[in-house]
């Protein structure tokens, strides 16, 4: 806004992006920094470097608030507050890499005048170890709770906004709180460790939610209960809530695999073993497998079979495939000797480098012509709309395995398919299951 120092936000990856245009959609002036000299090109051309819904009109609209270097020095320049969005990766240990925060940190001038605001998702500590190296910069906590595919709507309208402060930063976190006060949502102002550890488990909390649905399916699959009817009885619990129990292929993702690991980590690096973490992420292993047991019940061996991938990326609307559920089922499957086809309407780059044994197909019909079975991994909403009746005269057999419980399992049935979700009563009638029965006892 007029009169006031421009926001700075360094690291333009998708957090980065996110957070500098809807500063600038708020009115404020955004400097942002990347050391990536050809992405900073293409945004200063308006081009977007990823596929996040909202951001290209964002970019366009407030083209005359966002100023793209890669120079750090005209950050600090004209920035007070640096809004630090690089990545974090997992190590080979499972803890975070921080090398990249760290090489911010090293370019920052101890002078009192900047604070350093961590969106970036750091281990409980970090902040405190960076405060150690530079006593004279004002550290802030501000963690992000932004979803691939909504982070727009969710920048704009938030639950919560976190921000972590200790003694000598009270005027950055003031500033900041004035900043996301207009988009309305609580401000829970606490202290740098508190704040950094409400991030981690507010992950490894959903992600212990999706693991524990997942295990409530496998055991409805053995009882011969619905867990989407088990879920929206849990859900309406007030105490429970409704979100995050969907059933499915497990977790994946750039943030839950990793954050729930470091957490796990943490934990372990001062001596407590994180026993309810563990399982969440053996469970979430596990989970993606199972999908070979339902193709095997239905096919046989799968060897020389041909399995049609519908959805690649690990959610809708994005097309990141980072610990996607398609990785592991694309390897399990041709491991047990089947073709591997696959369509994703939007992750087709980064599935041709992640994939390279998978067939890619142009359109979900060419993956499922002549297939053994469709095996549904992302609930892109085009799925739904496929002309099953169709084709099902086309696939080579009539298989549907949902594994995010997506599709309308009484049309594909009506259509003649067998199908088979996640956690879901069979839906088989006495008649059908005996016929089956005593085929596969003929085959044998
Ligand atoms: C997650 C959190 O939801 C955000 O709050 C957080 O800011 C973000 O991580 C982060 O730390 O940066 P995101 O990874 O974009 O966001 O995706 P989610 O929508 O949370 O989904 C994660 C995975 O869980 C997906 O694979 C999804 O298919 C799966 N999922 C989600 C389920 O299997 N069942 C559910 O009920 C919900």
């Amino acid at each position: 806004m007029s009169g006031e120092r421009p926001i700075g936000v360094i690291g333009v990856g998708w957090v980065g992006l996110v957070t500098a245009t809807c500063f600038a959609d708020m009115g404020h002036e955004v400097i942002a920094m990347d050391i990536d000299a050809a992405k900073i090109r293409s945004l200063s051309r308006r081009e977007v470097p990823i596929h996040e819904p909202g951001i290209e009109k964002l970019l366009e609209r407030n083209a005359d608030r966002l100023t793209f270097t890669t120079e750090m020095e005209a950050v600090l320049e004209s920035a007070r507050l640096l809004f630090c969005c690089v990545d974090t990766p997992p190590t080979y240990s499972g803890d975070a890499d921080l090398s990249r925060v760290q090489a911010v940190v090293s370019q920052l001038a101890d002078d009192g005048d900047h604070a350093l605001v961590m969106k970036s998702t750091v281990p409980s500590g970090t902040g405190r170890a960076i405060r150690r190296d530079a006593p004279g910069l004002s550290y802030v906590s501000c963690p992000e709770f932004l979803k691939e595919g909504t982070a727009v709507e969710d920048f704009l309208h938030p639950d919560r906004v976190v921000i972590g402060a200790d003694a000598g930063a009270e005027w950055a976190a003031d500033q900041i709180e004035a900043i996301y006060r207009p988009l309305g949502g609580e401000i829970v102002r606490t202290d740098v460790a508190s704040a950094e550890m409400i991030k981690l488990a507010a992950n490894a909390f959903l992600a212990t939610k999706i693991s524990f649905i997942n295990e409530i399916a496998n055991v409805c699959e053995e009882v011969g209960a619905d867990v989407t009817e088990v879920a929206r009885g849990m859900g309406l619990d007030k105490r429970i809530g409704p979100s995050f129990l969907r059933a499915g292929v497990g977790y994946g993702g750039s943030c839950f695999p990793k954050d729930v690991s470091a957490l796990k980590q943490l934990a372990g690096n001062t001596g407590y073993h994180f026993q309810l973490l563990t399982a969440v992420i053996e469970v979430n292993e596990l989970q993606k497998r199972r999908v070979i047991g339902k193709l095997e019940k239905h096919l046989g061996s799968l060897a020389g079979k041909t399995i049609a991938l519908l959805g690649l990326a690990f959610k809708p609307d994005t097309d990141d495939m980072r610990e996607a559920s398609s990785l592991v089922l694309a390897a399990r499957l041709h491991g047990e000797g089947a073709t591997v086809r696959g369509y994703d309407p939007v992750a087709e780059r980064p599935a041709s480098e992640l994939l390279p044994s998978v067939e890619l197909s142009g359109s979900a019909e060419e993956a499922l012509e002549g297939a053994d079975a469709a095996v549904l991994v992302t609930e892109w909403p085009e799925f739904a709309e496929l002309d099953w009746e169709a084709l099902r005269e086309r696939m080579g057999n009539a298989l549907v395995v949902d594994g995010r419980n997506f599709l309308d399992a009484q049309r594909l049935r009506d259509a003649g398919f067998a199908y088979e979700g996640i956690g879901l009563a069979n839906g088989e009638s006495d008649e059908a299951r005996e016929a089956r029965e005593s085929a596969e006892a003929g085959s044998r």
